[in-house]
């Protein structure tokens, strides 16, 4: 872990006492701690939308019906297109009709990113998101 520095912020209060609001009810112990999670969300979202060769790790979440005609089928090809990013699936089978499968993926943006909307925009599928980030050693090495 690299050093710890401390610096000091110029802030408008009206927007302090927002950002106090806020970390309250995100339920952070200090405004540092807040800042810090901030930053490197701030930090993961530059990288992604730097480059798409930028290597990530996603999640991707999926409910669907599994009656829908040809949809597992489907599901089931375009994972075997894209085996090699897929780390690991689990599936859910939460009420009589409807499943929720969460996708667990690593490799470049791009092609998370295809892998993602081939799946999302099959009809069948009643909702899902990509979540993307990239390590640790991603934003604070570079
Ligand atoms: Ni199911």
């Amino acid at each position: 872990m690299s050093d710890i520095i401390r610096f000091g912020v110029s802030i408008d209060e009206a927007l302090l006492e927002n950002y106090d609001r806020f970390i309250a009810d995100r339920g952070y112990a200090t405004r540092s701690e807040a800042l810090r999670d901030l930053i490197r969300d701030a930090l993961i979202q530059q990288k992604i939308e730097a480059g798409s060769n930028v290597r990530a790790l996603g999640s991707l979440t999926l409910i669907y019906d599994h009656h829908a005609r040809n949809l597992l089928q489907e599901m089931a090809e375009i994972q075997h297109d894209f085996h090699q990013l897929i780390l690991s699936v689990m599936h859910l089978h939460v009420s009589h009709d409807d499943c929720m499968e969460v996708i667990a993926l690593s490799g470049t943006v791009s092609d998370i990113v295809k892998l993602s909307n081939c799946l999302l925009s099959l009809k069948g599928i009643k909702n899902g998101k990509l979540f993307l980030t990239v390590p640790s050693s991603g934003i604070t090495n570079s």
